[in-house]
């Protein structure tokens, strides 16, 4: 279903507010178009950086904040997905880079050198493909338990690394950090 088919659902489904230090809520799948990718609002724009509480993000689930202009996946991920990210060797990855913004470029893209905790409990990605800049359906979706991008068919395992279909990338890490243990700082 493309964006212009339907607006009002796509629309409908991405519910959130920025406001200076505050990020926000969707839950579930949505389209995001390119046009809205390429068309943030002045005031979200300016938002450089904006705290996330992740209190309320239960284990399993995913919270979608919009952060300049792109939709932003936190994903509190359970033991299952993490041992699936962990078992999987460099050599089965399509990227073998991180696409971390907060590690050094060249670093390899290990299950660990995704999460934003040691643990590997919480993974935070810009969620747009890197294909062609769809967003990608969460909650397990695709044939590697992640994410599952439709527009083209790319899917992206547990750890958000792509594993098949056209995508040449990982779904990129921004830079993001742990304020305290309830809050996630993006940017
Ligand atoms: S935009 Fe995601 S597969 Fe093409």
């Amino acid at each position: 279903m493309s964006h212009a088919e339907s607006p009002e659902g796509t629309r409908r489904d991405f519910l959130y507010y920025a406001t200076a230090g505050t990020g926000a809520v969707m839950t579930g799948g949505a389209v995001w178009s390119l046009v809205n990718q390429m068309n943030p609002s002045a005031d979200v724009k300016a938002l450089s950086s904006i705290m996330v509480d992740i209190s309320t993000v239960q284990e399993g689930t995913q919270l979608t904040v919009k952060w300049r202009g792109k939709p932003v996946f936190i994903r509190h991920r359970t033991t299952k997905e993490i041992d699936e990210g962990r078992a999987v060797k460099l050599t089965e990855l399509v990227d073998i880079n991180a696409e971390n913004k907060n590690l050094p470029a060249d670093s390899d893209a290990t299950d660990q050198n995704r999460t934003l905790d040691k643990d590997g409990k919480w993974l935070v990605m810009i969620g747009v493909c890197t294909h062609l800049g769809c967003v990608p359906l969460g909650n397990n979706s695709g044939d590697y338990d992640g994410w599952f991008c439709p527009c083209h068919g790319s899917h992206y395992d547990t750890a958000g690394r792509i594993r098949k279909g056209p995508a040449p990338r990982n779904l990129e890490v921004p830079v993001a950090k742990f304020e305290n243990d309830t809050t996630i700082k993006l940017g």
